[in-house]
């Protein structure tokens, strides 16, 4: 059921569409005129707009401009006079959905109406997903691995602890950085990520701690750091293992003060935003290779949460490859899109080296490639295709009495040919750049284990 305003100024046209959409299933009120149609929005936003182009002396443009500039703008159907093609045009123009001219037939009306509606709410869907996407921070991931690090995330919301989020790259470390935030008493304050890898020494310093007017040159003024300016929200450390060690020494005095001194003053400012830091960097073996502050480690590791790679939590795969698709359907205005049984099949023998960003990108190429709503294996990238693993997470390391690595490889390596040769239906050079092969070196491993050359 959509909430839809009618516009016209003949009280007989207004009682019909009323009759007419609501026999339908829709909520219809109606304004007539522009004054009224003002009246009507600020009540409540309409998901659709059906206004007549002749309003008495006013002009149905003037609504449809002003319903389109709303923030989340209602659909609008014009109506139209029979042979004034010009209007329906400027109507289109000023971003009416479309137009229908009088006299018009009612299944056409209806069949507009519902075409309408399903793209607004499309619309309101994307930006539903949007904002809560990637402003604040869905979390998808139903194997135990992420709700073991969901359950951690409620655990310390609520607290201040200083939280380490560590993991390979894209496994989804500011994800979890924003779910802490959004979780925590602090949601309504602001989450600040600062790139600690993406900055130069001293704009680091002046970004975090803030400066003063002539602190140097083209400091023209006094700026607050982000630790101040975050409030009471939160500060994102990302990178933290790229800190360079001077940074290093006074983070660590600002952490455990809990004040900042400006770049350039010798005043302290006392800030409350939380620190949460994260790195794909493995910090202790960094320590150990004096690269990162062991003091430093102690004050940001007071809970570390590690996000696990792709790989080692396959049963997320096809969940977030849905996820994912959702969101670039309705980008695309695709409703119908889905990925084949085998595509989905592939993705979940992949071993996805950049995680769920990885994923991410795999998901909207197929989808801009593809002509077809269901994506086709030969969407993905041949990367993918080309690297079946085991479906388990790991290999299978037990070293059994009269282990031979060498026979091990050997019947690996023919497995691989073999699959390798079946996905290319026998096709040798395909087969050999599944496997990352020249065909020479793809030709001599066939040989070696006796396999047909042809
Ligand atoms: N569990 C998840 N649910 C939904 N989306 C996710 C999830 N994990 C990651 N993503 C998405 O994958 C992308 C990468 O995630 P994110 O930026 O958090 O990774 P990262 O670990 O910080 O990577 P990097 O180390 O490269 O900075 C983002 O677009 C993010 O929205
Ligand atoms: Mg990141």
């Amino acid at each position: 059921m959509a909430d839809i305003l009618i516009v016209d100024d003949e009280p007989s046209i207004r009682e019909f569409l009323e009759v007419l959409l609501t026999k339908h299933g829709h909520q219809a009120r109606s304004a007539e005129s522009l004054a009224e149609t003002r009246a009507a929005l600020a009540t409540s936003v309409p998901d659709l707009v059906i206004t007549d182009f002749r309003l008495g002396r006013e002009s149905g443009l003037d609504v449809v401009r002003e319903v389109r500039a709303l923030s989340l703008p209602p659909e609008v159907i014009v109506v139209t006079a029979y042979g004034t093609p010009a209007s329906a045009v400027e109507a289109m123009r000023q971003g009416a959905y479309d137009y229908v001219t009088k006299p018009f037939d009612n299944d056409e009306l209806l069949l507009l109406v519902e075409r309408a509606i399903e793209k607004r709410s499309l619309r309101a869907e994307n930006r539903r997903l949007r904002t809560t996407a990637l402003t604040s921070g869905v979390f998808v991931g139903q194997s135990p691995a992420m709700q073991q690090v969901w359950a951690i995330v409620q655990k310390v919301a609520p607290t201040r602890a200083t939280v380490l989020i560590t993991g390979e790259s894209g496994t989804g470390k500011e994800v979890v950085a924003r779910a802490i935030h959004l979780e925590s008493p602090r949601a309504a304050h602001p989450f600040l990520p600062v790139n600690c890898g993406a900055l130069a020494e001293g704009v680091l310093e002046s970004e975090l701690f803030g400066h003063v007017k002539g602190a140097f040159t083209g400091a023209t003024s006094d700026r607050q750091g982000i630790l101040v300016a975050a409030g009471e929200g939160t500060v994102l450390l990302d990178e933290v293992g790229e800190l360079p060690l001077g940074t290093q020494v006074k983070l660590l005095r600002v952490l455990q003060e809990r004040k900042v001194k400006p770049v350039g003053s010798s005043r302290e400012v006392p800030f409350n935003a939380r620190i949460v830091a994260a790195t794909n960097r493995n910090l202790e073996a960094e320590v150990r290779a004096g690269r990162f502050r062991e003091d430093l480690l102690f004050r940001l590791n007071v809970i570390t949460i590690e996000v696990p790679p792709l790989r080692h939590r396959r049963e997320d795969i096809a969940e977030l490859a849905g996820f994912f698709l959702e969101r670039i359907a309705i980008e695309l205005s695709r409703p119908r899109l889905s990925l084949s049984p085998e595509a989905i099949e592939a993705l979940r023998g992949y071993t996805f080296p950049g995680n769920v960003r990885q994923m991410q990108n795999i998901i909207e190429r197929a989808a801009t490639l593809s002509d077809s709503d269901e994506l086709a294996l030969s969407t993905l990238p041949p990367l993918v295709l080309g690297t079946p693993v085991p479906l388990e997470a790991e290999p299978d390391l037990s070293l059994p009495n009269g282990f031979s690595l060498e026979r091990h490889l050997d019947t690996i390596e023919r497995q691989y040919l073999h699959e390798a040769l079946r996905r290319s239906g026998g096709a040798k050079t395909k087969a050999a750049e599944l496997l990352g092969l020249s065909f020479r070196s793809f030709r001599y491993r066939l040989a070696k284990h006796g396999l047909p050359p042809e």
